[in-house]
């Protein structure tokens, strides 16, 4: 069977006790934390900083921590997230002024690297930075919120980002952020994304093992 990677994102747990709400995710099978940065200027929104987390590294977490920059300018944040512990870092394309400098960065740290389209971005910066990259992120809401529904025409972006990647020789992951549902997690993964980063459906659950296990049958199916 395909490999599958579950990324819960931080973004609908419960800050007041986000160390625990973090191991008991990781304790209940997620594979990844999915950590979102928000700047209230690249989206209309402002979530956690480098400093939260650090603070996830000290209080023992040491699963692979998935930072999602939603934030402009990028470049001064890559440094700050791989010195607190980021094992790979995405941004937007469109909000850094060069995207070549800021993948380099990330990869000099040390770090996993990654570009996110929001549903109108055009896939066309994949065409000359596919040999920086380690992972591919497709946004199927407008970044900013958790809990957003599912846009439809994420699939067929899904499945255009996939074709590229079958005639590229290095192996990339291809993620999908927004709106994800144990209803929908098997057409997304038909539509060929292996890692699933799903916020609300899980955090907003009161049994993270039940939600995990049924995520994780769903992909069964594919
Ligand atoms: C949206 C964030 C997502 C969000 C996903 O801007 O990038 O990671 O938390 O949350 P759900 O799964 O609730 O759509
Ligand atoms: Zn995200």
């Amino acid at each position: 069977m395909q490999a599958f990677t579950i990324a819960p994102s931080i973004l609908s747990a419960n800050f007041a006790c986000l160390g625990e709400e973090v191991k008991n995710v990781l304790a209940a099978g997620a594979d990844v934390i999915h950590f979102d940065v928000m700047d209230n200027h690249y989206v209309p929104n402002l979530s956690v900083g480098p400093l939260v987390c650090q603070a996830l590294r000290d209080y023992g977490i040491t699963a692979p921590i998935d930072v999602h920059l939603m934030v402009s300018p990028v470049d001064p944040l890559i440094t700050r997230f791989a010195d607190a512990g980021a094992s790979a870092i995405t941004f937007h394309p469109d909000a850094s002024t060069h995207v070549h400098r800021s993948l380099n960065l990330i990869r000099d740290a040390g770090c996993q690297a990654g570009l996110a389209f929001n549903p109108a971005t055009p896939l066309h910066y994949l065409d000359d930075t596919l040999d920086l990259l380690d992972n591919i992120l497709i946004m199927s809401v407008n970044p900013g919120f958790g809990g957003q529904t599912f846009i439809p025409h994420s699939l067929a972006k899904i499945q255009r980002a996939r074709q590229l990647l079958q005639q590229h020789a290095k192996p990339i992951t291809l993620a999908v952020d927004g709106g994800i549902h144990v209803d929908n997690i098997a057409a997304v993964a038909q539509a060929g994304a292996d890692f699933f980063v799903v916020g609300s459906a899980i955090f907003t659950s009161t049994d993270y093992v039940a939600t995990l296990a049924r995520l994780r049958a769903a992909l069964q199916q594919v």
